[in-house]
């Protein structure tokens, strides 16, 4: 499975911030904001992502991520020219996702969570595609779903202005290989934008949608504004403080599944001369 994560946009919301760089550059706590996806998407056991971006951003990307070898994995570049539509990602990536299944996630989710790893491992396999629901206080700045009690999907709003339930759906979404198909066959909406939920619907009326409800003790967090994204700040410190843990490392998270070996977390350390993050990597490297 190839993992897909978008990272273009205006980041309009934060403006100033965002007018001198990427929104999912920006710091959450001690780590890019980027990081956390990343870390979702490997913690999935997915080893070969694209990362999408805008074109002026595309080199702090590659001088930030390289080719992935330090996080054992593999990373690809694409670019989406304006942001005309995160299901546009689809076409962008097509020449990587044809023929296969993939995931997206949004390069501004961040998701942390009991056993996430393991449970996201069994949609590697998906046949159809995959949506998590997620309740909110706030639900007309998202995606909505409907359900019933036996996950049964009833509709698919985007940013309802009544919305009918309380449950948003995350950026995070897995697709078997009919999605490209799907992708193609897209017209722009009335706000001009090709929408990730005309394909779920495509995928709905082919009774081919599941739904699982993030259990309560998850926390899903997004950062388009100034508050989200200290909050996310705030939760990231208060959780690495109490543990001494850090939430989505991805050297940790490759050294822990066995793709780098220890020399080459060590090598990772050095490269930080000294610095707080190092030390954690090196930390890791000797089993604490
Ligand atoms: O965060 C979850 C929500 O993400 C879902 O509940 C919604 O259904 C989904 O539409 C999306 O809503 P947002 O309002 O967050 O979408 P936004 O347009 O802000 O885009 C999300 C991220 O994707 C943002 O960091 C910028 C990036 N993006 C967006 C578009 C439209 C792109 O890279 N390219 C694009 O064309």
């Amino acid at each position: 499975m190839k993992g897909l994560v978008l990272a273009g946009g205006t980041g309009s919301r934060l403006w100033p911030i965002t007018q001198g760089t990427s929104k999912q550059l920006l710091s959450v706590y001690d780590k890019p904001l980027i990081y956390y996806p990343i870390s979702t998407l490997m913690l999935a056991g997915i080893r070969e992502i694209v990362i999408v971006t805008t074109p002026e951003e595309q080199p702090a990307f590659k001088r930030l991520l390289g080719d992935g070898s330090k996080f054992g994995i593999t990373f690809h570049y694409e670019q989406q020219p304006t942001p005309a539509g995160l299901a546009q990602v689809f076409t962008i990536c097509e020449e990587h996702i044809a023929g296969e299944k993939c995931a997206l996630i949004l390069g501004d989710n961040l998701f942390h969570g009991p056993s996430l790893g393991t449970r996201l491992h069994q949609f590697t396999e998906i046949d159809g595609a995959q949506i998590f629901a997620y309740h909110v206080a706030n639900p007309q700045r998202y995606g909505v779903v409907e359900f019933n009690e036996s996950c049964e999907i009833l509709s698919i709003e985007e940013k309802p202005a009544s919305p009918k339930s309380n449950f948003a759906i995350t950026g995070l979404y897995f697709f078997d290989e009919n999605v490209l198909d799907f992708a193609q066959g897209l017209k722009p909406s009335a706000r001009g934008e090709l929408e990730i939920g005309d394909i779920h619907n495509e995928y709905l009326k082919r009774g081919k949608l599941q739904l699982e409800q993030l259990p309560r003790g998850t926390a899903w967090l997004d950062t388009g504004t100034v508050n989200s994204l200290h909050d996310a700040t705030s939760y990231i410190r208060t959780v690495q403080e109490r543990q001494g843990m850090k939430v989505a490392c991805p050297e940790e998270i490759a050294y822990r599944n066995g793709w780098i070996t220890r020399a080459e977390l060590l090598e990772s350390a050095e490269s930080f001369r000294g610095g707080e993050y190092g030390l954690y990597l090196k930390a890791v490297a000797d089993g604490h």
